[in-house]
Protein backbone atom coordinates (compact mmCIF):
# COMPACT_ATOMS: atom_id res chain seq x y z
CA UNK A 1 0.00 0.00 0.00
CA UNK A 2 1.35 3.42 -1.02
CA UNK A 3 1.25 5.78 1.83
CA UNK A 4 0.28 9.11 0.96
CA UNK A 5 0.83 11.71 3.30
CA UNK A 6 -2.49 14.25 3.46
CA UNK A 7 -1.17 17.51 3.98
CA UNK A 8 0.43 17.97 0.47
CA UNK A 9 -1.41 16.26 -1.89
CA UNK A 10 -3.58 18.62 -3.99
CA UNK A 11 -7.29 17.89 -4.58
CA UNK A 12 -7.93 15.70 -7.50
CA UNK A 13 -10.13 17.02 -10.21
CA UNK A 14 -12.69 14.16 -11.31
CA UNK A 15 -14.61 16.12 -13.87
CA UNK A 16 -17.06 16.54 -11.24
CA UNK A 17 -16.97 14.67 -8.54
CA UNK A 18 -14.19 16.57 -6.58
CA UNK A 19 -12.50 13.97 -3.83
CA UNK A 20 -9.57 14.46 -1.60
CA UNK A 21 -7.10 12.07 -2.62
CA UNK A 22 -6.30 10.79 1.01
CA UNK A 23 -9.86 10.00 1.30
CA UNK A 24 -9.75 7.96 -1.33
CA UNK A 25 -6.70 5.94 0.09
CA UNK A 26 -8.85 5.81 3.60
CA UNK A 27 -12.10 4.57 1.60
CA UNK A 28 -9.63 1.90 0.34
CA UNK A 29 -8.43 0.61 3.57
CA UNK A 30 -12.04 0.64 5.18
CA UNK A 31 -13.72 -1.07 2.17
CA UNK A 32 -11.20 -2.71 -0.25
CA UNK A 33 -11.04 -2.09 -3.94
CA UNK A 34 -12.29 -1.73 -6.36
CA UNK A 35 -15.49 0.34 -4.87
CA UNK A 36 -17.46 2.65 -6.88
CA UNK A 37 -18.27 6.27 -5.21
CA UNK A 38 -21.73 7.94 -6.56
CA UNK A 39 -21.97 11.30 -5.36
CA UNK A 40 -25.53 13.19 -4.35
CA UNK A 41 -24.58 17.12 -5.16
CA UNK A 42 -23.51 15.56 -8.86
CA UNK A 43 -26.74 13.34 -9.50
CA UNK A 44 -28.86 17.01 -8.16
CA UNK A 45 -27.02 19.28 -10.62
CA UNK A 46 -27.31 17.69 -13.16
CA UNK A 47 -30.86 16.96 -13.52
CA UNK A 48 -30.84 21.57 -13.13
CA UNK A 49 -28.51 21.62 -15.99
CA UNK A 50 -30.12 19.72 -17.94
CA UNK A 51 -33.75 21.40 -17.68
CA UNK A 52 -32.01 24.08 -17.61
CA UNK A 53 -30.74 23.38 -21.40
CA UNK A 54 -34.57 23.66 -22.27
CA UNK A 55 -35.58 27.15 -21.05
CA UNK A 56 -36.57 28.64 -24.07
CA UNK A 57 -39.27 26.43 -24.61
CA UNK A 58 -42.50 27.95 -24.31
CA UNK A 59 -44.15 25.17 -22.72
CA UNK A 60 -43.33 23.16 -19.43
CA UNK A 61 -40.39 20.77 -19.62
CA UNK A 62 -40.55 17.92 -17.45
CA UNK A 63 -36.68 15.86 -17.41
CA UNK A 64 -37.18 11.84 -16.77
CA UNK A 65 -34.78 9.69 -15.47
CA UNK A 66 -33.41 6.46 -17.78
CA UNK A 67 -33.08 4.07 -14.94
CA UNK A 68 -31.72 1.60 -17.16
CA UNK A 69 -28.50 4.01 -16.65
CA UNK A 70 -27.87 3.68 -12.83
CA UNK A 71 -30.77 1.45 -11.50
CA UNK A 72 -28.87 1.93 -7.71
CA UNK A 73 -31.34 2.74 -4.96
CA UNK A 74 -29.30 5.99 -4.06
CA UNK A 75 -29.73 7.28 -7.33
CA UNK A 76 -32.94 6.93 -7.58
CA UNK A 77 -34.08 8.32 -4.40
CA UNK A 78 -32.04 11.13 -5.40
CA UNK A 79 -34.00 11.70 -8.36
CA UNK A 80 -37.01 10.85 -6.44
CA UNK A 81 -36.55 13.79 -4.45
CA UNK A 82 -36.11 15.86 -6.86
CA UNK A 83 -39.54 15.34 -8.50
CA UNK A 84 -38.09 13.64 -11.27
CA UNK A 85 -39.92 12.01 -14.19
CA UNK A 86 -38.61 8.18 -14.10
CA UNK A 87 -38.64 6.39 -17.52
CA UNK A 88 -38.99 3.01 -16.45
CA UNK A 89 -38.64 0.24 -18.39
CA UNK A 90 -39.51 -3.20 -16.72
CA UNK A 91 -41.50 -4.38 -13.82
CA UNK A 92 -38.54 -5.06 -11.60
CA UNK A 93 -37.51 -1.23 -12.81
CA UNK A 94 -40.98 -0.63 -11.68
CA UNK A 95 -40.36 -2.26 -7.92
CA UNK A 96 -37.17 -0.83 -7.37
CA UNK A 97 -38.84 2.66 -8.24
CA UNK A 98 -41.57 2.40 -5.72
CA UNK A 99 -39.43 1.07 -3.29
CA UNK A 100 -37.55 4.04 -3.31
CA UNK A 101 -41.06 5.79 -2.31
CA UNK A 102 -41.54 7.18 -6.28
CA UNK A 103 -44.72 8.01 -7.16
CA UNK A 104 -46.68 6.14 -10.01
CA UNK A 105 -47.61 9.69 -11.12
CA UNK A 106 -44.15 10.34 -12.21
CA UNK A 107 -43.53 7.30 -14.16
CA UNK A 108 -43.01 7.16 -18.12
CA UNK A 109 -43.64 3.13 -18.53
CA UNK A 110 -41.79 1.95 -22.19
CA UNK A 111 -41.68 -1.22 -22.35
CA UNK A 112 -40.05 -3.60 -25.16
CA UNK A 113 -42.02 -6.91 -24.04
CA UNK A 114 -45.38 -4.98 -23.81
CA UNK A 115 -47.30 -8.13 -22.35
CA UNK A 116 -50.98 -8.06 -21.26
CA UNK A 117 -49.99 -9.50 -17.92
CA UNK A 118 -47.12 -6.80 -17.70
CA UNK A 119 -49.46 -3.78 -18.42
CA UNK A 120 -52.63 -5.69 -15.89
CA UNK A 121 -49.76 -5.19 -13.17
CA UNK A 122 -48.47 -1.91 -14.46
CA UNK A 123 -51.87 -0.54 -14.13
CA UNK A 124 -52.57 -2.34 -10.68
CA UNK A 125 -49.97 -0.63 -9.23
CA UNK A 126 -50.74 2.66 -10.24
CA UNK A 127 -49.01 3.34 -13.52
CA UNK A 128 -51.11 5.87 -15.92
CA UNK A 129 -48.69 6.78 -18.55
CA UNK A 130 -47.39 4.31 -21.17
CA UNK A 131 -45.99 4.59 -24.44
CA UNK A 132 -46.72 1.67 -27.11
CA UNK A 133 -44.46 1.09 -29.95
CA UNK A 134 -46.26 -1.78 -31.70
CA UNK A 135 -49.57 -3.05 -32.64
CA UNK A 136 -49.77 -5.48 -30.78
CA UNK A 137 -48.47 -4.11 -27.11
CA UNK A 138 -51.40 -1.66 -27.77
CA UNK A 139 -53.96 -4.63 -28.39
CA UNK A 140 -52.51 -5.97 -25.01
CA UNK A 141 -52.95 -2.68 -23.62
CA UNK A 142 -56.55 -2.15 -24.78
CA UNK A 143 -57.28 -5.72 -23.16
CA UNK A 144 -55.47 -4.98 -19.78
CA UNK A 145 -57.05 -1.54 -19.45
CA UNK A 146 -60.57 -3.01 -19.64
CA UNK A 147 -59.87 -5.99 -17.41
CA UNK A 148 -58.80 -3.66 -15.02
CA UNK A 149 -61.07 -1.00 -15.73
CA UNK A 150 -58.32 1.42 -16.20
CA UNK A 151 -58.20 4.40 -18.79
CA UNK A 152 -54.56 5.25 -19.32
CA UNK A 153 -52.63 7.62 -20.93
CA UNK A 154 -50.70 6.35 -24.19
CA UNK A 155 -48.41 7.97 -26.26
CA UNK A 156 -47.00 6.44 -29.43
CA UNK A 157 -43.22 5.26 -29.70
CA UNK A 158 -42.46 6.54 -33.38
CA UNK A 159 -38.91 5.45 -35.04
CA UNK A 160 -38.31 8.50 -37.03
CA UNK A 161 -35.70 6.56 -39.42
CA UNK A 162 -33.71 9.81 -39.08
CA UNK A 163 -30.05 9.44 -39.36
CA UNK A 164 -28.27 10.08 -35.82
CA UNK A 165 -24.63 10.70 -35.28
CA UNK A 166 -24.02 8.38 -31.72
CA UNK A 167 -22.13 6.26 -29.94
CA UNK A 168 -25.65 4.30 -29.57
CA UNK A 169 -28.39 4.33 -32.52
CA UNK A 170 -31.69 3.46 -31.52
CA UNK A 171 -33.20 5.18 -34.73
CA UNK A 172 -32.82 3.76 -37.89
CA UNK A 173 -34.79 1.67 -40.96
CA UNK A 174 -36.01 -1.43 -39.65
CA UNK A 175 -35.28 -0.36 -36.29
CA UNK A 176 -36.13 -2.50 -33.10
CA UNK A 177 -37.91 0.73 -31.66
CA UNK A 178 -41.31 1.80 -32.12
CA UNK A 179 -43.07 1.73 -35.52
CA UNK A 180 -42.57 3.66 -38.80
CA UNK A 181 -45.03 7.23 -39.39
CA UNK A 182 -46.96 5.31 -41.82
CA UNK A 183 -46.86 2.22 -44.18
CA UNK A 184 -49.44 0.15 -44.87
CA UNK A 185 -48.39 -2.15 -42.89
CA UNK A 186 -50.49 -2.94 -38.94
CA UNK A 187 -47.51 -1.56 -37.30
CA UNK A 188 -47.46 2.07 -38.32
CA UNK A 189 -47.89 5.06 -36.05
CA UNK A 190 -51.19 5.96 -38.39
CA UNK A 191 -52.48 2.86 -37.72
CA UNK A 192 -51.74 3.08 -33.95
CA UNK A 193 -53.40 6.31 -33.44
CA UNK A 194 -56.14 5.23 -35.28
CA UNK A 195 -56.84 2.47 -32.91
CA UNK A 196 -56.09 4.19 -30.03
CA UNK A 197 -58.46 7.65 -30.79
CA UNK A 198 -61.55 4.83 -31.90
CA UNK A 199 -60.88 2.96 -28.40
CA UNK A 200 -63.12 4.02 -25.52
CA UNK A 201 -60.42 3.20 -22.61
CA UNK A 202 -57.83 4.85 -23.87
CA UNK A 203 -56.51 8.70 -23.81
CA UNK A 204 -54.35 9.57 -26.34
CA UNK A 205 -51.72 12.09 -25.26
CA UNK A 206 -49.06 12.24 -27.86
CA UNK A 207 -45.85 11.10 -29.00
CA UNK A 208 -42.34 10.18 -27.89
CA UNK A 209 -38.96 9.05 -29.86
CA UNK A 210 -35.68 7.50 -28.77
CA UNK A 211 -32.90 8.24 -31.19
CA UNK A 212 -29.77 7.23 -29.30
CA UNK A 213 -27.30 7.61 -26.55
CA UNK A 214 -24.35 9.34 -26.88
CA UNK A 215 -25.77 11.96 -29.32
CA UNK A 216 -22.72 14.06 -31.08
CA UNK A 217 -25.02 16.03 -33.72
CA UNK A 218 -28.41 17.55 -32.29
CA UNK A 219 -29.44 17.87 -35.72
CA UNK A 220 -31.53 14.62 -35.41
CA UNK A 221 -33.69 15.88 -33.10
CA UNK A 222 -34.61 18.74 -35.23
CA UNK A 223 -35.03 16.49 -38.48
CA UNK A 224 -36.98 14.05 -36.16
CA UNK A 225 -39.20 17.04 -34.86
CA UNK A 226 -39.69 17.76 -38.75
CA UNK A 227 -41.13 14.50 -39.86
CA UNK A 228 -43.55 14.09 -36.68
CA UNK A 229 -44.61 17.79 -37.53
CA UNK A 230 -45.57 16.84 -41.12
CA UNK A 231 -47.10 13.44 -39.67
CA UNK A 232 -49.59 15.14 -37.50
CA UNK A 233 -50.34 17.49 -39.62
CA UNK A 234 -51.65 14.59 -42.06
CA UNK A 235 -53.33 12.81 -39.55
CA UNK A 236 -55.19 16.23 -38.68
CA UNK A 237 -57.04 15.68 -42.15
CA UNK A 238 -58.68 12.51 -41.01
CA UNK A 239 -59.34 13.41 -37.17
CA UNK A 240 -59.71 17.15 -37.08
CA UNK A 241 -59.59 17.14 -33.07
CA UNK A 242 -56.30 15.70 -33.25
CA UNK A 243 -54.30 17.20 -30.41
CA UNK A 244 -51.45 16.54 -28.65
CA UNK A 245 -50.39 17.22 -25.11
CA UNK A 246 -46.83 15.65 -24.56
CA UNK A 247 -43.70 15.27 -27.14
CA UNK A 248 -41.25 13.26 -25.23
CA UNK A 249 -37.49 13.45 -26.95
CA UNK A 250 -36.35 10.51 -25.95
CA UNK A 251 -32.43 10.47 -24.11
CA UNK A 252 -29.06 11.16 -26.02
CA UNK A 253 -27.96 13.81 -23.92
CA UNK A 254 -24.00 12.88 -24.28
CA UNK A 255 -20.86 13.27 -21.59
CA UNK A 256 -17.25 14.30 -22.55
CA UNK A 257 -15.43 11.20 -21.93
CA UNK A 258 -12.03 13.10 -23.21
CA UNK A 259 -13.54 14.48 -26.13
CA UNK A 260 -16.01 17.19 -26.74
CA UNK A 261 -19.30 17.33 -26.98
CA UNK A 262 -22.55 19.42 -27.53
CA UNK A 263 -23.93 20.67 -24.12
CA UNK A 264 -27.57 20.49 -22.95
CA UNK A 265 -27.38 24.14 -23.39
CA UNK A 266 -26.62 23.77 -26.94
CA UNK A 267 -28.53 21.06 -27.85
CA UNK A 268 -31.52 22.60 -25.94
CA UNK A 269 -31.55 25.51 -28.17
CA UNK A 270 -31.41 24.08 -30.87
CA UNK A 271 -33.92 21.66 -30.27
CA UNK A 272 -36.20 23.94 -28.78
CA UNK A 273 -36.44 26.26 -31.78
CA UNK A 274 -37.76 23.88 -33.81
CA UNK A 275 -39.81 23.27 -30.38
CA UNK A 276 -41.58 26.61 -30.40
CA UNK A 277 -42.71 26.39 -34.08
CA UNK A 278 -44.39 23.70 -33.65
CA UNK A 279 -46.47 25.09 -30.87
CA UNK A 280 -47.27 27.54 -33.04
CA UNK A 281 -47.83 25.79 -36.11
CA UNK A 282 -50.28 22.64 -34.58
CA UNK A 283 -52.08 25.48 -32.04
CA UNK A 284 -50.95 22.87 -29.33
CA UNK A 285 -49.62 23.85 -26.06
CA UNK A 286 -47.71 20.46 -25.66
CA UNK A 287 -45.13 19.82 -22.56
CA UNK A 288 -42.20 18.55 -23.48
CA UNK A 289 -40.47 15.76 -21.62
CA UNK A 290 -36.50 14.99 -21.99
CA UNK A 291 -35.63 11.54 -21.17
CA UNK A 292 -31.67 10.82 -19.58
CA UNK A 293 -30.06 8.27 -17.87
CA UNK A 294 -26.46 8.60 -19.01
CA UNK A 295 -25.97 12.41 -18.72
CA UNK A 296 -27.80 12.19 -15.68
CA UNK A 297 -26.10 9.89 -14.28
CA UNK A 298 -22.48 9.16 -15.62
CA UNK A 299 -20.26 11.60 -13.86
CA UNK A 300 -21.52 11.68 -10.22
CA UNK A 301 -19.38 8.07 -10.01
CA UNK A 302 -16.01 7.28 -10.29
CA UNK A 303 -14.57 3.49 -10.13
CA UNK A 304 -11.46 2.99 -7.62
CA UNK A 305 -8.74 0.31 -8.54
CA UNK A 306 -5.60 -0.77 -7.40
CA UNK A 307 -2.78 -1.19 -9.35
CA UNK A 308 -1.91 -5.27 -8.19
CA UNK A 309 0.99 -6.24 -10.86
CA UNK A 310 3.34 -4.03 -13.78
CA UNK A 311 5.43 -5.40 -16.17
CA UNK A 312 7.33 -3.54 -18.70
CA UNK A 313 8.26 -4.87 -22.14
CA UNK A 314 9.93 -3.51 -26.19
CA UNK A 315 8.49 -0.06 -24.96
CA UNK A 316 5.55 -1.00 -23.41
CA UNK A 317 3.89 -0.52 -19.72
CA UNK A 318 1.53 -3.06 -18.70
CA UNK A 319 -0.52 -1.90 -15.68
CA UNK A 320 -2.67 -4.60 -13.92
CA UNK A 321 -5.57 -3.23 -11.66
CA UNK A 322 -8.22 -5.03 -9.56
CA UNK A 323 -10.95 -3.76 -11.91
CA UNK A 324 -11.72 -5.66 -14.89
CA UNK A 325 -14.38 -5.43 -17.75
CA UNK A 326 -17.37 -7.13 -15.74
CA UNK A 327 -17.13 -3.69 -13.65
CA UNK A 328 -17.30 -1.39 -16.89
CA UNK A 329 -18.44 -3.48 -19.83
CA UNK A 330 -19.11 -0.80 -22.28
CA UNK A 331 -15.23 -0.80 -21.81
CA UNK A 332 -15.41 -4.07 -24.00
CA UNK A 333 -18.71 -3.97 -25.80
CA UNK A 334 -18.27 -0.54 -27.34
CA UNK A 335 -14.26 1.00 -25.94
CA UNK A 336 -16.16 2.96 -24.09
CA UNK A 337 -12.83 5.10 -23.21
CA UNK A 338 -13.06 6.13 -19.46
CA UNK A 339 -10.74 8.95 -18.30
CA UNK A 340 -8.08 6.91 -16.14
CA UNK A 341 -6.29 8.57 -13.76
CA UNK A 342 -3.36 7.75 -11.59
CA UNK A 343 -3.82 9.24 -7.72
CA UNK A 344 -1.40 10.37 -7.04
CA UNK A 345 -0.49 11.72 -10.58
CA UNK A 346 2.86 12.34 -11.55
CA UNK A 347 4.47 13.25 -14.71
CA UNK A 348 7.32 10.72 -15.83
CA UNK A 349 9.37 10.47 -18.25
CA UNK A 350 9.32 7.16 -19.37
CA UNK A 351 8.71 7.30 -23.23
CA UNK A 352 6.50 3.69 -22.56
CA UNK A 353 3.02 2.90 -24.63
CA UNK A 354 0.61 2.78 -21.46
CA UNK A 355 -1.29 -0.42 -21.56
CA UNK A 356 -4.12 -0.51 -18.89
CA UNK A 357 -5.18 -4.67 -18.26
CA UNK A 358 -8.27 -5.63 -15.80
CA UNK A 359 -7.76 -8.20 -13.44
CA UNK A 360 -9.56 -10.64 -15.83
CA UNK A 361 -8.27 -13.90 -17.99
CA UNK A 362 -9.44 -12.53 -21.12
CA UNK A 363 -8.15 -10.78 -24.17
CA UNK A 364 -10.78 -8.42 -24.52
CA UNK A 365 -9.89 -6.67 -20.83
CA UNK A 366 -7.46 -4.12 -21.95
CA UNK A 367 -9.27 -0.42 -21.16
CA UNK A 368 -9.68 1.77 -24.08
CA UNK A 369 -7.13 5.18 -22.94
CA UNK A 370 -9.13 8.54 -23.70
CA UNK A 371 -7.14 11.41 -24.50
CA UNK A 372 -7.98 12.42 -21.02
CA UNK A 373 -6.72 9.54 -19.02
CA UNK A 374 -3.61 10.30 -17.08
CA UNK A 375 -1.66 7.32 -16.06
CA UNK A 376 2.15 8.27 -15.68
CA UNK A 377 3.62 7.63 -12.30
CA UNK A 378 2.01 4.04 -12.14
CA UNK A 379 3.02 2.14 -9.00
CA UNK A 380 2.26 -1.21 -7.36
CA UNK A 381 -0.40 -0.02 -4.90
CA UNK A 382 -1.24 3.07 -5.98
CA UNK A 383 -4.94 3.91 -7.07
CA UNK A 384 -6.09 4.53 -10.20
CA UNK A 385 -9.56 6.03 -10.88
CA UNK A 386 -12.06 5.66 -13.90
CA UNK A 387 -14.11 8.19 -14.37
CA UNK A 388 -17.63 8.86 -15.21
CA UNK A 389 -18.49 5.68 -15.07
CA UNK A 390 -22.45 6.28 -13.65
CA UNK A 391 -24.09 5.42 -16.72
CA UNK A 392 -24.52 2.08 -17.71
CA UNK A 393 -21.33 0.48 -16.24
CA UNK A 394 -22.60 -0.20 -12.18
CA UNK A 395 -25.95 -1.54 -13.37
CA UNK A 396 -24.08 -4.16 -16.03
CA UNK A 397 -21.71 -5.75 -13.84
CA UNK A 398 -21.85 -9.55 -13.70
CA UNK A 399 -20.28 -12.64 -11.47
CA UNK A 400 -17.32 -13.23 -14.78
CA UNK A 401 -14.33 -15.05 -13.05
CA UNK A 402 -16.40 -15.63 -10.05
CA UNK A 403 -15.54 -11.67 -9.11
CA UNK A 404 -17.93 -10.38 -6.64
CA UNK A 405 -19.67 -6.99 -7.06
CA UNK A 406 -17.77 -4.35 -4.82
CA UNK A 407 -19.27 -1.79 -2.95
CA UNK A 408 -20.95 1.44 -3.71
CA UNK A 409 -20.14 4.50 -1.73
CA UNK A 410 -22.54 7.62 -1.56
CA UNK A 411 -21.29 10.94 -1.20
CA UNK A 412 -24.17 12.75 0.77
CA UNK A 413 -23.88 16.53 -0.11
CA UNK A 414 -22.89 17.21 3.54
CA UNK A 415 -19.60 15.65 2.57
CA UNK A 416 -20.48 12.35 4.40
CA UNK A 417 -19.64 8.62 2.68
CA UNK A 418 -22.25 6.25 3.03
CA UNK A 419 -22.54 2.89 1.60
CA UNK A 420 -25.29 2.68 -0.86
CA UNK A 421 -24.47 -1.25 -1.81
CA UNK A 422 -22.41 -3.48 0.45
CA UNK A 423 -19.91 -5.61 -1.15
CA UNK A 424 -20.89 -8.86 -1.89
CA UNK A 425 -19.03 -12.09 -0.77
CA UNK A 426 -17.89 -15.14 -2.43
CA UNK A 427 -20.59 -16.93 -0.16
CA UNK A 428 -23.27 -14.64 -1.25
CA UNK A 429 -22.13 -15.56 -4.81
CA UNK A 430 -21.88 -19.09 -4.56
CA UNK A 431 -25.23 -18.78 -2.82
CA UNK A 432 -26.95 -16.63 -5.68
CA UNK A 433 -25.06 -19.17 -8.55
CA UNK A 434 -27.12 -21.85 -6.89
CA UNK A 435 -24.28 -23.44 -5.35
CA UNK A 436 -26.33 -24.74 -2.03
CA UNK A 437 -28.89 -26.14 -4.22
CA UNK A 438 -28.67 -29.95 -3.85
CA UNK A 439 -28.87 -31.03 -7.48
CA UNK A 440 -28.09 -35.14 -6.07
CA UNK A 441 -24.85 -34.66 -8.15
C1 LIG B 1 -36.57 4.96 -24.30
C2 LIG B 1 -35.28 5.46 -23.80
N1 LIG B 1 -35.23 6.70 -23.29
C3 LIG B 1 -34.08 7.21 -22.79
C4 LIG B 1 -32.92 6.47 -22.79
C5 LIG B 1 -31.68 7.08 -22.19
O1 LIG B 1 -30.70 7.34 -23.09
P1 LIG B 1 -29.40 8.14 -22.60
O2 LIG B 1 -28.86 7.41 -21.42
O3 LIG B 1 -28.48 8.13 -23.74
O4 LIG B 1 -29.84 9.52 -22.22
C6 LIG B 1 -32.91 5.18 -23.33
C7 LIG B 1 -31.66 4.40 -23.38
O5 LIG B 1 -31.56 3.32 -23.89
C8 LIG B 1 -34.13 4.65 -23.84
O6 LIG B 1 -34.19 3.41 -24.34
Amino acid sequence: MVEVAYHYLPKIEVSTPIIDQQVLYDLATKYGTPYFIIDEATLRSKLRELKDGFKDFFNPVRIAFSMKANFNPSVIKAFVSEDALFDVTSIGELFFYLNCGGATENVIYTSVTETKEEFCEVLEKGVRLIVIGSFNGLLNLIDAASEKRIIPSVMIRVNPEVGVKAEVRASYRYGKFGVPFNGHTTDSASNLLRKIINSKNLIFEGFHFHLGSQIENPICFVNALEKLETFILKMRKEFPDLHIKIIDIGGGTPVSYGTPVPSPSEIGSIVTKKLNSMVQNLGDQFTLIVESGRFLSAEASILVSKIINLKVYEGHKFIFVDAGYHLLLDAALLRQEYPQEVVPYVEDTENLKINLAGRLCDTYDIFPLSPASKLSGAELGKLIIFRNVGAYSIVFNMPFHCQTKPPILFRKTNGEFVLARKGETIEELFEEEGGNINTGV
